[in-house]
Parts: C-alpha cells; sequence; structure tokens
C-alpha cells in the first residue's frame, strides 16, 4: 500500500479515513493544528506518523507532503456559523492551507490530492437534488472558501499537471463528530442534548432539510476518489440522495433515545442553506459509488457510540 497524507487527521472525518488506511495497512501520516481535532481521536490506531502544525504556514505544508504519494486534505474550520463571525480565521484555516497544500504537493511530486468540499458552495438552487454542473451560489463565507478550494483543485490540475479531486460533502455525522461547540455539526448537537436532558435548539422553523450522510460512506467516497481513472480536475458530489427535515432529524432521535423533550426553536442562522439534497449519479459513474450505510442504521451506530461516550 502506498502512503498517505491525512490533513485534519485528528478531526471527525479525518479520523475515520486514517482508520480505514491503517486497516488496509496503507503507511499514514496525519498533520493537524488542533484547532477543531483531538489527538484521542486517533487513540485507537497504531503505527501512524504524526505532525503537529498550522497548514497556513507554507514550511509546514512542505514538510507534511513530503515522501507521500498521495494527500487526503481534509484539514479546515467547517462550520457555517464561524465562518459567518470570524470569516479571517476561516479564511486561513479553510483557503490559505489548502493553496499550501497544492503547491507542496505539486512540488513533491505528489500522485493526487484528494480534497473536502462542501455542497454548502450551491447555496439555495431553484431545483433539488444538487448537480455538480449546477451554478454555484456560496451564501457564507465557509461556502466561499470551500468553493475557491474546489477551483484551486482544478486549476492546479490543469495548469501543472497535477491530480486532483474534489469530493463535496453533504452532512456529515457519525462517531467522535465533537458536539461539545456551539459550532458543531446539528445531529452531535441533538444527541448529546437529548442524551443529557437537555433541550436542543431547532434555528428556524424546522423544515430546513438536510442529506445527512453517514460518515463511512463517505471514507468509501474519498478512497475510491483516490484510485479512480479520469477524474482530475473534477467535482463529484458524496451523499445518500435523498434528505429529511430538522424537525423529522428530531423526531427520529427523539424516537430512537425514547425521549420525550421538545425542542426549542429560535431565529434562522445567518448564511444558512435552505435546502440540501445531493445527485450522485456523477459520484456512481465516476467512482463507482453507493451509500454503503443508510441514513437509519447511521443514526443506530452514531447514538450507541455517543451513549458509551457520555457514559465514560
Ligand atoms: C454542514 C457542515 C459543513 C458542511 C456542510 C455541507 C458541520 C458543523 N457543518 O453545514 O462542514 O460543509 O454541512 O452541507 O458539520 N441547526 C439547528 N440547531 C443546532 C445546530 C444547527 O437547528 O443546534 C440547524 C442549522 O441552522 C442548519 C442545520 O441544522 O439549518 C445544519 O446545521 P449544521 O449541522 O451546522 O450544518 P450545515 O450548516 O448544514
Amino acid at each position: 500500500m502506498p502512503s498517505y497524507l491525512v490533513t485534519g487527521g485528528a478531526g471527525f472525518i479525518g479520523s475515520h479515513l486514517v482508520t480505514e488506511l491503517v486497516r488496509r495497512g496503507a503507511q499514514v501520516r496525519v498533520v493537524d493544528d488542533f484547532s477543531t481535532g483531538f489527538r484521542r481521536n486517533l487513540d485507537h490506531v497504531r503505527g501512524i506518523e504524526f505532525l503537529e502544525g498550522s497548514l497556513a504556514e507554507l514550511d509546514v505544508a512542505r514538510r507534511a507532503v513530503d515522501g507521500m504519494a498521495f494527500v487526503l486534505h481534509q484539514a479546515a474550520i467547517p462550520s457555517v456559523p464561524r465562518s459567518v463571525s470570524d470569516p479571517i480565521t476561516s479564511h486561513r484555516a479553510n483557503l490559505d492551507a489548502t493553496l499550501n497544500i497544492l503547491v507542496a504537493a505539486r512540488d513533491a511530486g505528489v500522485r493526487r490530492v484528494v480534497f473536502a468540499g462542501s455542497s454548502a458552495a450551491y447555496g439555495n438552487t431553484p431545483t433539488l437534488p444538487k448537480r455538480e454542473d449546477m451554478p454555484t451560489r456560496p451564501l457564507s463565507p465557509y461556502a466561499l472558501q470551500k468553493l475557491v478550494g474546489e477551483q484551486y483543485l482544478s486549476m492546479f490540475s490543469e495548469l501543472y499537471g497535477l491530480e486532483a479531486v474534489s469530493i463535496r460533502y453533504f452532512n456529515v455525522f457519525g462517531p467522535r463528530q465533537d458536539p461539545s461547540s456551539p459550532y458543531s455539526g446539528v445531529i452531535s448537537l441533538f444527541i448529546s442534548a437529548l442524551v443529557e436532558g437537555r433541550r436542543p435548539t431547532i434555528f428556524g422553523d424546522g423544515d430546513q432539510t438536510r442529506d445527512f450522510t453517514y460518515v463511512a460512506n463517505i471514507v468509501d467516497g474519498v478512497l475510491r476518489a483516490t484510485t479512480a481513472a479520469g477524474v482530475s480536475g473534477e467535482v463529484i458530489n458524496v451523499a445518500t440522495g435523498s434528505r429529511i427535515s430538522l424537525n423529522q432529524l428530531f423526531r427520529a432521535l427523539r424516537d430512537l433515545i425514547g425521549s420525550n423533550i421538545e425542542p426549542v426553536y429560535s431565529d434562522p442562522r445567518a448564511g444558512d442553506v435552505r435546502d440540501s439534497q445531493a445527485d450522485i449519479t456523477k459520484a456512481q459513474r465516476l467512482l463507482g459509488y453507493e451509500p454503503l450505510v443508510t441514513f437509519e442504521e447511521g443514526l443506530r451506530l452514531t447514538l450507541e457510540w455517543y451513549r458509551t461516550e457520555i457514559r465514560a
């Protein structure tokens, strides 16, 4: 197995990629600055190399990619509202770091870079599901940074011949998603509130929808993108292809947990997209991707994990 750099490997999605790569016998290096990740997310894996530092520094990016065949660029500050309140910090983490990784990867002769893009790039499209050839309309600094990141990858592919693929994630959830910040993903926030007997907040009327995707599906899509032929420069949705509302999500979780807690409704969040649902035909065609874990099964696995964590 070749070598892989996972940037943001101590984060939620990064740590799942690292786990699977190590399971497959790959040589793995992680670079992380612990801005949103935790060393404990990798406590269960052995034999990886760890580099602590910020990729917003070019020399850190160069040390990180040195000798690596593949780069899975997951490092980011992934929150829409955090980018609305602090666009500069978010820009450094999401865009300066991406350019540094690309320059370093080009110079080091990396075989392929796979980038964590975001469905946030679409904004509010008039039709659903969202297809990669639809016009983009970023509604937040985060969405714009992720979109420009993708455009950088496509441009590096064209201009320098660097193999580079962007995967547009939709709302990813699963074990190790950190619920401790107001900027955390909504499923982690709802579960931790319900399990601890607190009332979760729903921003807006709760009828906004998302294509909630269990993390194992993302890991599969990203790893397929490292080897698929003819994908350099492409942007590819990886999700489930369905959507549910926040109100439906809340009720599903409440039923699973066996709680009768009511949510608190609050003002809609600035920069939020209303509806999100992926068209996954491009991933099916180019990557041979199919969702492996359903939303319901993913929710069950995630809940099991939080219950153990919260009890511990
Ligand atoms: C999420 C990801 C982002 C990813 C994008 C792709 C996180 C933190 N964000 O953004 O990285 O690129 O999907 O689609 O994982 N909400 C509540 N109550 C809460 C928190 C959130 O009602 O306590 C609502 C929000 O207003 C929003 C929805 O839940 O309508 C989802 O919010 P969030 O989990 O923050 O994700 P996105 O903003 O969709």
